[in-house]
């Protein structure tokens, strides 16, 4: 266990567990990066690094470990070990959370599924289930964008990826918020909800690929399916442990995205504009999009493990010692962005994002992300020319990982 003491002390003191609730955190993330950008938190027992380059070496430092200690089973009540030991096992096989080279088995079969040309194949279903959404919008009034449009969006998309029917989209919802409180959320039960959510989604799952097998077709399940039963070594706990990580991380994120990308070009209505004359450039939607990654791209940071002692810009970092990656800092740092604080959709360099992270476990559902922004956000706008915030009141969701807005009104036609 790590002391904040390494040095004289730290000039200010940062208690991460607050940052979700905060309207903008940015400017005490700043703050750190200038005068403590390697912050211990006593609050949260973690090193807080903030700084672009620094994070993005985190990224691919190898005495940064992804895996995760999981308390033990007898810490609970006797009738929720069971369950809990089957979460605690499920997540040991999720690659975002594993090391080589199990990670680098998983991922190269995952990525089969994942080519730039099975991508591009989706643009016109994915346009297809976006005009639907936006034709069951009101034409005009008040209306939650999360529930009609950034929810349903990416959850439709990843499901027909993966391969699930859409009938399971209400559980996945539920399934999903109580997964991602196992990222972090101060004040709440961090370990039942998700483990409940995973016992249920193993379940469902087991059942369906059991039908699937007999039935193939030609999605990821599918695929991942032949290597389970194939030379190419993945159990069935993998194979459940990694769809249930697909359909969480495929949609939340994205989800979170959409509504904060509309929120921070309606707050801009110069960029809005610039958006709006052009629509149909690619290059300059593409662009927004970049720019909304870098600006608010829907994560605040991403959690890591010493895996031996350390030092680190003279701080001494002991095995064991959460580090939390603040991408969200690092996307806002001078020394890579100029003006970090400005949203400029034309910026040049915002693809240099680290949004998706960095190194070995990069985002493998970038592409699609952008895809599916890329066709969701000209088609939002034609069918809207007149769209603001209701209110910019905005209640973020309570997560130490994920930046998102559990709901956002937005008024159509004024
Ligand atoms: C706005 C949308 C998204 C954002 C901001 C995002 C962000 C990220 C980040 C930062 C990581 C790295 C995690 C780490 O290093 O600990 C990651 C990994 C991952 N993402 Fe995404 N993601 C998005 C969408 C998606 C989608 C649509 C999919 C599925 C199709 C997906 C699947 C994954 C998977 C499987 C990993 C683990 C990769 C590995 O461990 O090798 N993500 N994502």
């Amino acid at each position: 266990m790590s002391t904040a003491g390494n040095t004289a002390g730290p000039p200010i003191q940062v208690n991460p567990n607050l940052i979700p609730d905060m309207a903008d955190p940015i400017p005490l993330l700043q703050r750190l990066q200038e005068e403590d950008h390697i912050h211990w938190s006593g609050d949260a027992g973690a090193w807080m690094i903030t700084r672009y380059d620094d994070v993005r070496a985190g990224f691919h430092d190898r005495r940064l470990a992804v895996s995760r200690p999981m308390p033990a089973p007898e810490r609970f009540e006797e009738e929720f070990r069971e369950i809990y030991r089957a979460y605690r096992n499920s997540l040991q096989t999720w690659m975002v959370i594993s090391e080589p080279p199990d990670h680098t088995r998983l991922r190269t079969l995952a990525n089969r599924g994942l080519t730039p040309t099975a991508i591009e194949a989706m643009r016109p279903q994915i346009s297809e289930i976006v005009d639907g959404l936006l034709a069951d919008m009101p034409a005009s009034g008040d209306c939650d964008f999360v529930k009609s449009f950034a929810y349903p969006l990416p959850a439709a998309v990843i499901a027909l990826l993966i391969g699930v029917p859409t009938t399971i989209l209400h559980d996945l919802h539920r399934w999903s918020d109580e997964i991602a409180k196992g990222l972090g959320a101060p004040g709440e039960d961090i370990i039942r909800p998700p483990a409940y959510a995973t016992y249920e989604m193993t379940a469902y799952l087991m059942d369906f690929i059991a039908a699937r097998r007999a039935n193939p077709q030609d999605a990821i399940i599918d695929l991942l399916i032949a290597a389970r039963d194939g030379d190419d070594r993945m159990s069935t706990d993998e194979l459940i442990g990694n769809l249930i990580l697909f359909l969480f991380a495929g949609h939340e994120t994205t989800m979170n995205l959409l509504s904060s990308g509309v929120r921070t070009l309606l707050r801009h209505p110069e960029q809005m504009q610039d958006l709006r004359d052009n629509l149909d450039d690619r290059s300059v939607v593409a662009g927004a999009v970049e720019e909304i990654l870098r600006y608010d791209g829907a994560l605040f940071m991403l959690m890591r493990y010493a895996a031996q002692d350390f030092e680190w810009h003279g701080r001494s970092i002991s095995k064991g010692d959460k580090i939390f990656l603040y991408c969200l800092a690092a996307n806002h740092d001078w020394r890579k962005f100029e003006q970090p604080d400005r949203f400029d959709i034309r910026r040049p360099d915002s693809k240099q994002h680290i949004a998706f992270g960095y190194g070995p476990h990069f985002c493998l559902g970038g592409p699609l992300a952008r895809l599916e922004m890329e066709v969701a956000l000209p088609a939002l706008l034609r069918r809207f020319p007149k769209l603001s915030l209701a209110h910019d009141d905005v209640k973020w969701r309570n997560n130490m990982s994920l930046r998102g807005q559990p709901a956002m009104q937005l008024r159509i036609g004024a």
